[in-house]
């Protein structure tokens, strides 16, 4: 082995540079911490030393602490970051950061605690962690208000918004950006202040600089309500003002205690145990199992929509803001009108609420084009079919595609509810067919389910999951069945809605409960914002295909007065123009009691705490059985489908993380006493446990098991 490699660093004309190198993202893990303080240590003592610089290995400099440590022995190991960061701003050698790419969480902590900082002028820099319920816990509240003021930092940390340096310039957060090499920078810099602690000058130290604040008490309040206001409930975003707060009022050491105690307080709390779930999740869902290692994906450049109707020209601005270019195929001049007049408006609007330059809009303006036929398919690697839900019709489009794609091209389908592994066989190549299941507005919503069928190509699945992060979706695998993982267990959900109705409670009610509890919105809000008539029509395929069907007759009564849903100003809802939020409504009310009394219900109280049950615990039950189906591939992505796409709360962690936070035997008992309410509904038959959640709920097991991939 070389010197070279046994040293901690590279000494470069008298700088120490010494490289985080934990792929991929430098996490600050014990390992990372560990080398870190042995460089730090040798370069202080060691005489040809003169400054030292820090860099990042690979994609960034550091995207922060290592999460998956949070729970283990590791995390509480010396050198904590706290520890580290001291010893570096106290280093009598000036240290020197050098960012490029991203400096995030504890990666800002750490570029705050050196003398100086300097970074590129894209590269991502915040302090993310009030998103995992947490604050900065390794010094960030005390050192960003004394680089960057109180009303900045407090941004920053409470909003936990990420941004790109450039944007920071004016802030005092770095020394100095640059669009080349921030490490040539930095070590010019580096020994710049070298030479100036030579001749006697002190280093600039952040903790001993002060924080001044006119009025610091009426200011701290104000930002507490906010804080509060946007919360939502969550401790972490008021916590962070608290922090900054003792910033300006406490010397610097105990600042840092405060904010350690504030921290090791968030980090035990449910609302972080949820949060950290799903971020890990998340990553977890890109990981498609039964695939070869050697996988790559194909590339993915151009790109073919056909329909550009709600769901077409959604998809369409998706596409060409992850950069692709896409053309968008409709039938008629008409509808293809329409439907990039869509896609202009989405970018007027974006430009006029600032969140796109005019140049931007314009340039992706530029990669989306309109065609009445089907010659821009030979050229695509993908080909997404967005157009109404009609087999026949879908039919005739994939037999066009297939004659036309070149080898090798993706051919999906953005179905809701029809069959991929059918669809497929439309084609001669089955194997580069898949399903890429959208949510509305596709612009918006991350979710993206992708389907995979019978015979789809281990390639095309890992060129869909890279493909759905170019595009920054949040993607899940899903198997083929009646509705994927999200709708399928949306309809037991629905349907213990309507039922809590025919029981006894109302709409509002069921709504008020399940929102207060966390959900974005509760199934009535929810139900009209889609279209009741959209609901009756899916409802009337599956009564042809399961006449036994279960479901509150309240549906029925509601499409037939033509309620349906907001785009008609009434539902289960009235809507009242210019008026926000949906009144309950006298009419709808009466029917529902009529519908009780026709059925020969008391109508009884229904607490809170049984709508949130009844309606959670439909959810966890299909869920099991998506599981015990193998349709999804582990317990956490349905945690995923429901937090990415359907309003529930992050910070619970989604279905099937409640039920392992209840503990399964309680939602079993709980399943078994709801089975046994009306038998009109046959309860026996809805309450019936999937034979998964039987077996977890007798082992006494939770979910830690449900979190592992259960096909066996
Ligand atoms: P839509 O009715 O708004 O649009 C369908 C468009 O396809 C129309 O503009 C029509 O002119 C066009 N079209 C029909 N046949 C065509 C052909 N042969 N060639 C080119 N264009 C053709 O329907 P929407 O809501 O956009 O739904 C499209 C698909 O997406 C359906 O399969 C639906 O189940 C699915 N989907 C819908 C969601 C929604 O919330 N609307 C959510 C997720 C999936």
């Amino acid at each position: 082995m070389s010197q070279q490699a046994l040293s901690p660093y590279q000494l470069v004309a008298g700088v120490a540079v010494i490289t985080l190198d934990n792929p991929p993202v430098n996490g600050l893990g014990l390992a990372l911490r560990l080398r870190l303080e042995e460089a730090l240590r040798v370069a202080i003592a060691d005489r040809a030393v003169r400054a030292i610089v820090l860099s990042g290995a690979g994609r960034g400099f550091c995207a922060g602490g290592d999460i998956t440590e949070f729970d283990l022995p590791a995390i509480t190991q010396s050198p904590s970051l706290m520890a580290l960061f001291g010893l570096i701003e106290d280093s009598p050698k000036p240290v020197v950061a050098a960012i490029h790419g991203m400096a995030l969480g504890g990666g800002l902590e750490l570029a705050m605690a050196c003398h100086a900082r300097v970074a590129h002028e894209q590269a991502l820099v915040g302090l993310p962690e009030v998103h995992l319920g947490l604050i900065p816990g390794a010094g960030g509240t005390q050192r960003l208000p004394r680089l960057v003021g109180v009303e900045t930092a407090l941004n920053l940390i409470v909003q936990g918004r990420t941004c790109q340096a450039y944007t920071m310039r004016d802030s005092g957060l770095f020394d100095q950006l640059t669009s080349d090499s921030p490490l040539d920078a930095a070590q010019a810099l580096a020994l710049k202040l070298a030479d100036q602690v030579g001749s006697g000058s002190a280093l600039r130290r952040t903790g001993q600089l002060s924080v001044h604040m006119h009025d610091a008490a009426a200011f701290f309040a104000y930002a507490r309500a906010t804080a509060k206001a946007q919360s939502r409930g969550l401790p972490a975003p008021e916590a962070g003002v608290d922090c900054v707060e003792f910033a300006t009022t406490l010397p610097f050491q105990q600042g840092l205690e405060g904010e350690f105690e504030v921290f090791s307080r968030l980090r035990t709390t449910a609302q972080f145990a949820g949060l950290r779930h799903v971020f890990l999740a998340e990553r977890k869902a890109l990981e498609v199992e039964g695939l070869p290692s050697a996988t790559s994906p194909r590339p993915v450049e151009r790109a073919v929509v056909i329909g550009g109707g709600t769901m077409g020209s959604g998809i369409t601005i998706s596409l060409a803001n992850g950069g692709l270019s896409v053309t968008m195929v409709e039938r008629d001049q008409n509808a293809l009108d329409r439907g990039l007049m869509t896609v202009r408006q989405h970018y007027e609007g974006a430009q006029k609420k600032g969140r796109l330059s005019a140049q931007q809009a314009e340039q992706q303006l530029s990669l989306i084009k309109g065609a009445l036929d089907y010659q821009g398919v030979a050229e695509a690697d993908l080909v997404i079919e967005a157009i109404f839900e009609d087999l026949q019709a879908k039919r005739e489009v994939f037999e066009q595609i297939d004659a036309l794609a070149r080898p090798g091209a993706l051919l999906a389908s953005n179905t809701s509810m029809l069959d991929i592994n059918q669809i497929a066989a439309f084609t001669g190549r089955p194997q580069d067919v898949l399903g890429l299941h959208f949510f509305s507005p596709a612009q918006v919503m991350k979710l993206l389910e992708v389907v995979e069928g019978e015979r789809t190509a281990p390639e095309v699945m890992a060129t869909a999951m890279a493909f759905a992060r170019r595009i920054g979706k949040t993607a899940v695998v899903s198997g083929v069945c009646e509705g994927f993982i999200g709708n399928r267990m949306l309809q037991p959900y629905m349907m213990q809605a309507g039922l809590l109705l025919d029981e006894g409670a109302l709409p509002h009610q069921v709504d008020r409960a399940i929102e207060r509890w966390g959900m974005a919105m509760g199934p009535f809000r929810v139900s009209d914002l889609a279209g009741n008539d959209l609901g009756a029509q899916i409802r009337e395929q599956r009564l042809t295909q399961n006449p036994n069907l279960v479901y509150s007759r309240n549906f029925d009564a509601i499409t037939r007065m033509g309620r349906f849903g907001q785009k008609v100003g009434r539902g289960w809802y009235d809507y009242v123009p210019g008026q926000r939020a949906p009144e309950p409504s006298g009419e709808v009310n009466a029917a529902i009691e009529a519908e009780s009394r026709r059925l020969g219900i008391q109508r009884r109280i229904i607490s809170d705490e049984e709508i949130v049950e009844r309606l959670l615990f439909a959810l966890i039950n299909e869920g099991a059985k998506i599981l015990e189906e193998g349709i999804a591939q582990r317990s956490s992505d349905i945690d995923v489908v429901y937090t990415a796409g359907y309003g529930f709360p992050r910070w619970r962690g989604g279905p099937m993380f409640c039920a392992d936070q209840l503990g399964l035997k309680y939602v079993f008992a709980r399943m078994r006493h709801f089975a046994g309410g009306h038998d009109y509904q046959r309860c026996e038959d809805f309450w019936r446990p999937s034979a998964l959640l039987c077996q977890l709920a007798e082992r006494e097991q939770s979910s830690s098991a449900l979190n592992q991939s259960e096909k066996s």
